[in-house]
């Protein structure tokens, strides 16, 4: 049985997440936002800091696979696109769990600014800084990570613990991704 460490609370993250739809919310003043969520890890963290927004927010869903196993540049496939995704001339604020590499977001973020969006924007509940391979910028950040391994909240390790409330390292598994 895996041993996991609580390392922030349902409590800490709630609370963190008024904090940013607040800083969200005074930045975006009354535009509306279109959201692009990565499944499946951004899933209830996207539910949760969405509805606390003021803003006028439509929702789109986006799920990409990372395949960074091996040393190369790393490679990024998209697993699911909803077919009407509209990002053209929208404020686009991409919402994911974790800011790693920064692979998958480069990808992701590049892709919506061909797509012609008015704007992007990065909200990340959490980043590793210390294992970014390549320059992306989130400007929101839930929570700094050093280079552990965490599950719950969404994220997962294969496929398990993606419904815990709150965010626990796991101490005896993958190590640092
Ligand atoms: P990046 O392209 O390396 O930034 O990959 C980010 C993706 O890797 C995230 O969307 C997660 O799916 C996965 N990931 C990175 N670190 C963790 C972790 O500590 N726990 C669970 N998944 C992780
Ligand atoms: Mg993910």
């Amino acid at each position: 049985m895996a041993k996991l460490k609580v390392l922030y609370t349902e409590r800490q993250i709630q609370d963190r997440l008024r904090e940013l739809a607040q800083q969200i919310g005074q930045d975006y003043q009354d535009r509306s936002i279109t959201a692009v969520v990565v499944l499946k890890g951004a899933l209830f963290f996207a539910a949760d800091l969405l509805r606390l927004l003021p803003n006028p927010v439509s929702v789109q869903f986006v799920e990409l696979k990372s395949y960074a196993g091996t040393e190369s540049s790393g490679d990024v496939r998209i697993h699911y696109w909803q077919e009407e995704f509209q990002v053209g001339g929208r404020d686009v604020l991409i919402i994911e769990d974790i800011l790693d590499t920064g692979i998958t977001l480069d990808f992701l973020v590049r892709k919506v600014e061909q797509m012609g969006a008015r704007s992007v924007r990065v909200c990340c509940l959490l980043e590793k800084p210390a294992r970014r391979r390549v320059a992306v910028q989130a400007h929101y950040v839930g929570f700094i990570l050093s280079d552990v391994f965490v599950v719950g909240y969404g994220l997962d390790y294969e496929e398990r613990y993606r419904n815990l409330s709150y965010i626990a390292q796991l101490e005896d598994g993958p190590g640092p991704a």
